[in-house]
């Protein structure tokens, strides 16, 4: 049985991640891993699961859910000033829930091309700040439907971990995504978030 599993906006999308890097199979590098209830659900699906996390925290409970599964390793670590070793790493498909806005944008984006395989897909699911117009009418009128769902799935669980504001529009990370990951696709998509998915062309 799964230990200490809770739903909300972000674990909302466990399942579509998950059958996505299943079709690649390989290394799976989740960045922002949190208390790994991600990691737990990749491991039956995937060879290697891997979470990166500079919390404390967050790693402590992850280890401890993830005590006895094999095919996880934990890096207690900024993703973006992480020690030389990960950095030559490549991996299959990348993920990151809910964590792109606590890092600087594109350095962000360019250390994850970095590290995704060629051939690999990138799968970000974020949160953008709201500021135009057009953000906040579409956010407004989710507002009814993403409360039901919550009641639905009987409330939202939030794990001991960091959470911050989003500091960028959609727009902005559109901009951005375009010039360092060309062709990359930005969706909104339901309970506040956006999906980025790139694919890296096979050199
Ligand atoms: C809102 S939580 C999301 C956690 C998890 N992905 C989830 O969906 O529950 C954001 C996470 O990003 C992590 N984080 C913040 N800055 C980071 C960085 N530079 N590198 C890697 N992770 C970072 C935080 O410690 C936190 O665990």
């Amino acid at each position: 049985m799964e230990m200490d599993s809770y739903w909300n906006h972000n674990t909302a999308f466990h399942d579509e991640l998950i059958a996505d890097a299943k079709l690649r199979g390989g290394r799976v590098l989740d960045i922002g891993c949190g208390d790994g209830l991600l990691l737990q659900r990749l491991s039956p699906c995937v060879p290697q699961v891997i979470g990166i996390d500079p919390d404390h925290t967050a790693i402590a409970l992850a280890q401890r859910r993830l005590a006895a599964i094999s095919n996880v390793a934990l890096i207690n670590s900024d993703f973006l000033t992480v020690p030389v070793p990960m950095q030559e790493e490549q991996y299959a498909t990348v993920i990151s829930v809910a964590t792109l806005h606590h890092m600087d944008l594109r350095s962000a984006l360019l250390r994850m091309r970095q590290v995704l395989a060629p051939g690999g897909r990138l799968l970000i699911i974020g949160l953008a700040e709201d500021k135009s117009l057009m953000d906040l009418v579409i956010s407004g009128s989710l507002l009814l439907p993403i409360r039901i769902m919550d009641r639905i799935h009987g409330g939202i669980g939030n794990p001991k971990v960091r959470i911050s504001a989003p500091k960028e529009t959609l727009r902005e990370i559109r901009q951005v995504a375009k010039e360092i990951l060309p062709g990359a696709k930005v969706r909104r998509r339901f309970y506040y978030r956006y999906l980025l998915s790139w694919d890296k062309p096979l050199e």
